[in-house]
């Protein structure tokens, strides 16, 4: 039976230690040029030393000119390199492997950094007041379609060649791989738009693309939405579909996760699926039906029974945590040795009802934590969560005078 301590081979002999991965984190700690800053190596060294089997990269951006968030590490050419490298090697000496996380965000590009916003359709977001934040996109052009999947594979190769041993595709949360895959946001009516077949055209590219790029042997895995948890959305059915033609295709780990900008389901879910746990468990069963593929479910994950106990169950083969690691780096030697059975979260109230139940300044008080662990501090759970606005403002008014 699999534990949480159990290690793990991948169908291409790549070991992991244990079952205990760090999903992906965007920490916003690039430089205003994109390259990965010292703090952010530094982060990844005190996780690195916090036990985890794996531990993957916030959203690394494959065009400069779509940054997601600013302070995005940016990789489209070899300019920052020699830093990669630097960063590739933040786990050495530890039992821990970094794996990249490659996106693009398509319509989710805040637009006071993203001049020329681009989708596979021209839908704007809808986030009530917070709206005019982003922009709307423009339709991409077929060649523009061809050069960013040429641009995922080439991001997922330099990352290679400075020494990451395996990465991530971001499928999920909305972004622009998720944005195809979406009925609701790809209207598009040639051969990238319409049939699931035609929706998935576009991931399915960036896969074989790298494929071709890195080699058979090396770890490639996708971040994948259960589903867009809206209206006219990508549904379980068509997800379960994707993951079988990825398998299909040989991908070698599918990580489950789910909703959007519009539908943060990733991060916030109701009360009653808080309390079971893993908030796609209930998919991820489903999807363990049609494929062999090593699945991870992110998204909820607080104690170490509910973790052995899905591991257990076999619908999964690891458990993806990503706020725990931010306020508590070492929990995973502190679990795998049974000296800590749940993980506190207790983020502080603003006492506005509508900003404290929607979580709107959570991200942005993670984000500040992140950045502590980075700066060689610990984490301050008293942290006001308005500290995090001015943070945040700050940045992203320094960062929209990015030179590149
Ligand atoms: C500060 C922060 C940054 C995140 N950045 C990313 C990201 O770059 N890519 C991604 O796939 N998910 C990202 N997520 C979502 C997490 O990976 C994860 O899916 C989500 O937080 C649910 O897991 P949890 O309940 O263990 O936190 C981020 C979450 C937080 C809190």
């Amino acid at each position: 039976m699999q534990h949480l301590s159990s290690p793990f081979t991948l169908k291409n002999g790549t070991g992991i230690s244990n079952r205990i991965v760090k999903s992906a984190t965007s920490e916003v700690l690039g430089t205003t040029k994109g390259a990965p800053s010292p703090e952010l190596i530094n982060l990844y060294k005190r996780w690195a030393e916090g036990g985890a089997g794996l531990l993957i990269t916030g959203n690394i951006m494959v065009d400069a000119r779509a940054i997601g968030e600013p302070g995005n590490v940016v990789v489209e050419d070899k300019t920052h390199f020699e830093l990669l490298k630097t960063w590739a090697q933040a786990a050495a000496g530890t039992d821990t492997t970094i794996w990249t996380q490659i996106n693009h965000p398509g319509r989710q590009a805040i637009g006071l950094i993203n001049r020329n916003v681009v989708a596979p359709s021209a839908i704007r977001l809808k986030l009530g007041p917070m709206s005019s934040l982003f922009r709307k996109p423009r339709a991409l052009e077929e060649e523009e379609i061809l050069d960013l999947i040429e641009r995922y594979a080439t991001t997922a190769e330099i990352l290679k060649e400075a020494g990451f041993p395996g990465v991530q595709i971001h499928g999920a949360h909305g972004y622009l791989v998720s944005q195809f895959l979406s009925p609701r946001m790809n209207i598009r009516t040639d051969k990238w738009g319409g049939s699931l077949d035609n929706r998935a055209r576009f991931v399915l590219e960036i896969y074989r693309k790298m494929r071709a790029k890195l080699g058979g042997n090396y770890p490639i895995g996708i971040k994948i939405n259960s589903a867009d948890f809206q209206r006219g959305g990508f549904t379980e059915e068509e997800s379960v579909e994707v993951i079988k033609m990825l398998s299909e295709e040989g991908i070698d780990m599918i990580e489950i996760s789910g909703g959007t900008y519009e539908a943060p389901a990733m991060m916030f879910s109701k009360q009653s699926t808080r309390e079971r746990e893993a908030y796609f468990i209930e998919y991820t069963k489903k999807a363990r039906k049609v494929t062999n593929t090593p699945l991870m479910v992110t998204g909820g994950f607080r104690t170490a029974a509910a973790m052995e106990y899905t591991l257990a169950e076999g619908a999964l083969d690891f458990v993806g945590l990503a706020r725990p690691f931010i306020l508590h780096p070492n929990f995973p030697k502190e679990m795998l040795n049974g000296t800590l059975e749940k993980i506190e979260l207790n983020v502080p109230k603003t006492g506005i009802k509508f900003v404290d139940e929607k979580g709107l300044l959570e991200l942005g008080w993670y984000e500040q934590q992140i950045r502590r662990i980075g700066e060689g501090k610990e984490p301050k759970l008293t942290l006001s969560p308005f500290s995090a606005v001015t943070a945040t403002t700050r940045s992203i008014i320094q960062k929209s005078f990015r030179k590149n």
